[in-house]
């Protein structure tokens, strides 16, 4: 199985803050085509005896929604306005603010725990671990996790290689992460999405990479995806799609 991420590992800064920022221009694709998550992730990530939680980089809710749902108090923060104005409408129970993992606009010391759902690849560590830390009271926990597909599916490999035609890279899933986090862990978590075809065109099209990609490629990008699905022994003619994942954890607490 290979991890893929939206950057890669030779792009320059700019291009990763780029990519970082891309994804307002797609916020109802992503809203429409991505994955939620495991339950199960979502109580293995965060102890159960967290009152107030934070999910940073929280795009369109796709987490911040599991964590109202399981009762805690939640503040999503991320910093671009086209998603926060999705997440506003997906999860009214949760407070939303602008801000990054780098940047928190929270007071020291005020959450139990801290999750980040397919974004920590976009935080610069240096910043963001001290920040976090700063926001969490001693003994919280700090929770990561990635959806990533699985291509032992041979059409998932397939529909992979399409994609990194363009651009790929590989994304280290199981972080190390500085003091003062200490104790981590890690689990993975297998489950399967189904969506129906236009789905699948959302969750590409959501993807920071295909977002910035010129016109006429992306184009390209999609008519290959589209020529897949008609032609593949498992997608054509199915009207649902199902879409093995992986999802990887990883939980640390603040020394
Ligand atoms: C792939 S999306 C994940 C969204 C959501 N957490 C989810 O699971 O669907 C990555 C999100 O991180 C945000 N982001 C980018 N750079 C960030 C940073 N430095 N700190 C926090 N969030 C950031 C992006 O705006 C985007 O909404």
């Amino acid at each position: 199985m290979t991890y893929v991420a939206p950057v890669t590992s030779s792009a320059s800064e700019q291009q990763r803050r780029q990519h970082a920022a891309s994804f307002g221009a797609a916020a109802q694709e992503y809203r429409r085509g991505r994955p939620s998550y495991p339950r199960q992730a979502v109580d293995w990530l965060v102890p159960a005896s967290a009152t107030t939680v934070a999910d940073l980089g929280a795009g369109t809710g796709k987490f911040t929604e599991l964590l109202v749902a399981a009762g805690f108090d939640v503040i999503a923060v991320e910093p671009s306005e086209a998603m926060r104005e999705q997440l506003t409408e997906v999860v009214p129970a949760a407070a939303v603010h602008d801000g990054t993992a780098e940047n928190i606009p929270l007071a020291d010391a005020s959450v139990d725990a801290i999750v980040m759902a397919q974004a920590w690849h976009w935080v610069d560590p240096a910043l963001g671990i001290p920040e976090i830390a700063r926001v969490l009271r001693p003994g919280g926990t700090l929770g990561l996790i990635w959806n990533i597909r699985d291509s032992d599916e041979p059409w998932v490999a397939e529909l992979d290689e399409i994609l990194h035609h363009h651009s790929r890279q590989d994304l280290d899933t199981a972080p190390s992460l500085a003091a003062p986090f200490a104790h981590v862990e890690r689990a993975e978590f297998r489950w399967v999405h189904t969506m129906g075809r236009q789905s699948l065109f959302d969750m590409i099209a959501s993807r920071s990479y295909v977002i910035v990609l010129p016109d006429a490629e992306r184009a390209d990008l999609l008519r290959n995806v589209a020529e897949l699905l008609d032609s593949h022994p498992d997608l054509a003619d199915h009207d649902e799609i199902k879409l093995p994942y992986v999802t990887r954890c990883t939980r640390a607490v603040r020394a």
